[in-house]
């Protein structure tokens, strides 16, 4: 605990967590998507979000690009830089899973130990997703033409370029976008979301 926050203490909610995944149909949580620049994490959470919202879901996403023009425009890519980002990133993302939400986040969060520190967060409610395809596979598709920069030496710190990628070692899903196409991950997906915050046990 940080001196600022000795003298605060916790407000309780009159709205237990169980009650709210009754009325949602499904319990909550997130699905932490991690992989390359380009691997497929935005693209794999929008849609599932869109296909999850459209069964009733309470399920929001939080993308990186959009969070650092906001909640972390003050932060840049350096190793304490986006370890703060990814600290940030866990604490909101809690804080939804906690009212029922089930978060999707697609950031590229290359270092292992801030993932964990996430998961020391959140606990059970996190769940690792490791969005995989080869450098080569991300690079070769650059949807943003940031490789091209990358190799230039534009872009400092670029992940997989100029900075490491820590891949997951025991994730709770493996996607691996390169050898199936977008339709088949967001099956996958879909059937990990469903026994994973559904099972009978969690709703009972
Ligand atoms: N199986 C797949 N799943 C997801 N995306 C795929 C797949 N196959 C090809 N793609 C393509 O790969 C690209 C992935 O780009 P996307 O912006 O989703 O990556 P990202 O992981 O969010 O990158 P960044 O970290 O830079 O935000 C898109 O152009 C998408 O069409
Ligand atoms: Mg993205």
């Amino acid at each position: 605990m940080s001196e600022q926050s000795r003298n605060i203490t916790y407000t309780q909610h009159q709205v237990p967590l169980a009650e709210r995944w009754r009325q949602n149909g499904h319990s909550s949580g997130i699905l932490w998507f991690t992989g390359l620049s380009g691997s497929g994490k935005t693209t794999l959470a929008l849609n599932l979000e869109r296909r999850l919202f459209e069964r009733g879901w309470h399920v929001c996403v939080l993308d990186g690009d959009n969070v650092r023009h906001g909640l972390s425009s003050d932060l840049g890519f350096s190793q304490r830089d986006r370890e703060e980002n990814i600290r940030r990133v866990g604490e909101v993302a809690k804080l939804f899973a906690q009212t029922g939400f089930l978060v999707i986040t697609a950031f590229i969060s290359p270092y292992q130990h801030d993932r964990q520190r996430v998961r020391d967060i959140a606990g059970d409610m996190f769940h690792e997703v490791f969005i995989d395809a080869s450098l080569e596979t991300c690079e070769r598709r650059d949807p943003k033409g940031l490789y091209v920069k990358a190799r230039q030496g534009l872009i400092p710190d670029f992940t997989g370029i100029s900075a490491p990628y820590e891949a997951p070692l025991q994730p709770e899903l493996h996607v691996s976008t390169q050898e199936m196409g977008v339709a088949d991950c967001l099956t996958q997906l879909e059937a990990y979301t469903q026994t994973a915050f559904t099972h009978e046990g969690i709703l009972a």
